[in-house]
């Protein structure tokens, strides 16, 4: 059984969002989804229009996700890896390098990001 993990704030969820969690969750057999918390998303100067239950249940109802857990600091990473065994750590390519550290613990993979759409773009068209 292979497990997956990636991160992120998944606010207005679109193509993007669905086109990395398919891609992540083929992968592998199960992928967790690091959600940021409300008080995390502040902490990082970003603001979601959905709040974290909300973000969450749309998440869980997706046919790739299979755990959604909350991401509340910067540190956790490792943990999470160890705690959940993960074999697979998965982010868009937007973050490209910045997880390199975490190639100690399990694989890294930066995935394209699906261009021309973000939740920070929606938010402006809004
Ligand atoms: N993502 C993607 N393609 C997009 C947008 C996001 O592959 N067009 C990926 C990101 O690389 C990340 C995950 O989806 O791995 C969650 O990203 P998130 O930051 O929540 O979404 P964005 O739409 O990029 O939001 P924002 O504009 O607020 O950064």
């Amino acid at each position: 059984m292979k497990k997956v993990i990636t991160y992120g704030t998944f606010d207005i969820l679109h193509i993007g969002h669905i086109n990395i969690l398919k891609r992540a969750k083929a992968l592998g057999d199960k992928l967790i989804v690091g959600l940021s918390s409300d008080e995390f998303n502040s902490k990082k100067h970003k603001s979601s229009l959905l709040n974290y239950d909300n973000r969450k249940v749309v998440l869980e109802s997706i046919r790739y996700v299979d755990m959604v857990i909350p991401e509340t600091n910067w540190e956790q990473k490792i943990l999470d890896i160890q705690k959940y065994n993960i074999d697979i750590f998965v982010m868009g390519d937007d973050w490209q390098g910045k997880f390199d550290f975490l190639k100690d613990y399990c694989q890294v993979i930066y995935l394209s990001r699906t261009d021309g759409i973000s939740t920070t773009q929606i938010k402006e068209e809004l």
